[in-house]
């Protein structure tokens, strides 16, 4: 291998540029020419691509966002796009190509494997919904802007005696909310993966904690479950308390990532680059019982992963009122 490029995918995440310096500098290092593909699948189709240098990956580390940009690209689903892709590949030399990103990415890494490109996965998302890894780039960075952000409207939840439900991102998963939800010390925690649907527990426990004197009652809502703002005005109808909605959204996104994102996302890059160099390809990065490691993208896609039940337990049986039960 010459010449690899390296691209972001889907949703950005904190810690992508880690990810991208670490990347292009650990291939620089080892002689290998790097090259950035713009806006994700859509720059490789579009043949949106710019030569880099150590230098050029300056200063990156500890911002936000990717430098590269990224897209969600749905011609990368279609055989035309997918070939339009490997040809933009060949023609630019590019033998070995680093994919960040979720498991959309990922298949689209896979196909390219199977076109004849060295593809490497890196598992880059906030929603922390990749099976095959315990560890998303972004995951912490965002957890942490959630929980400041949480606390701040727990003060003024807590002066005005309000119930606030706080919407947290995910997607379809409930990492963001479970970990929000045991950080903030939250009374409830909705989670799409266990949620229920019976909103009249959740009235229930309102009432009887602000019988037991609480002043706030904090519930984080996983946008999974969305329609925090009607939830609102239900629970207000049905309590006589004053509730609030906030929906936290792309600000979960942004900022300079925290400590772990950049040692993480930075240790991602560089093993991908070396598994290229080790002539590997259609492998995913991953992290899994305190060591990084990496699987067949096929394995990857192919595995489950849940919510851990200890963890769910911990966040409803710490509250407030499940302990304080006479
Ligand atoms: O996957 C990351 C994520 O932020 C999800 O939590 C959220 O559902 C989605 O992306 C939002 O996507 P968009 O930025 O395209 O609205």
């Amino acid at each position: 291998i010459k010449t690899i490029g390296v691209l972001t995918s889907g949703g950005d995440a904190p810690g992508m540029n880690a990810a991208i310096r670490a990347v292009v500098r650990r291939a620089v290092g080892k002689g290998l020419t790097a090259k950035g593909i713009l806006k994700g699948y859509e720059g490789l189709i579009n043949e949106e691509i710019v030569d880099m240098g150590a230098r050029d990956v300056s200063d990156i580390i500890g911002k936000g966002g990717t430098i590269l940009l990224s897209a969600r690209c749905a011609e990368m689903r279609t055989e035309e796009g997918l070939q339009q892709a490997a040809a933009t590949c060949k023609k630019h030399g590019i033998q070995g190509l680093v994919v960040i990103g979720g498991d959309g990415s990922f298949a689209g890494a896979q196909k390219l494997a199977n076109l004849g490109i060295n593809t490497i996965g890196i598992p880059g998302t906030i929603d922390l919904d990749i099976a095959c890894t315990e560890y998303t780039i972004g995951f912490d960075t965002a957890v942490n802007t959630a929980m400041e952000a949480i606390d701040k409207v727990r003060d003024t939840s807590t002066s005005h005696e309000r119930v606030s439900i706080i919407e947290v991102m995910g997607r379809n998963a409930g990492y963001i909310a479970l970990w929000c939800g045991i950080a903030s010390g939250a009374e409830d925690v909705l989670l799409p993966e266990k949620y229920d649907y019976d909103e009249q527990q959740i009235i229930n426990h309102i009432i009887e904690t602000r019988k037991k004197g609480k002043k706030h009652h904090i519930i984080i809502n996983a946008e999974g479950i969305g329609h925090s703002q009607a939830m609102a005005k239900r629970i207000e109808a049905a309590t006589g308390i004053g509730t609030r909605a906030t929906i936290l959204g792309h600000m979960q996104r942004g900022g300079s990532p925290t400590c772990k994102d950049r040692m993480y996302a930075t240790i991602m890059g560089a093993y991908a680059v070396d598994l290229l160099l080790q002539g590997k390809t259609k492998r995913v990065v991953a992290y899994k019982n305190g060591e990084f490691v990496d699987f067949d993208i096929n394995e990857a896609l192919s595995m489950k992963k849940s919510l851990s039940e200890y963890e769910v337990e911990l966040a409803k049986s710490l509250s407030y009122n499940y302990v304080m039960r006479d």
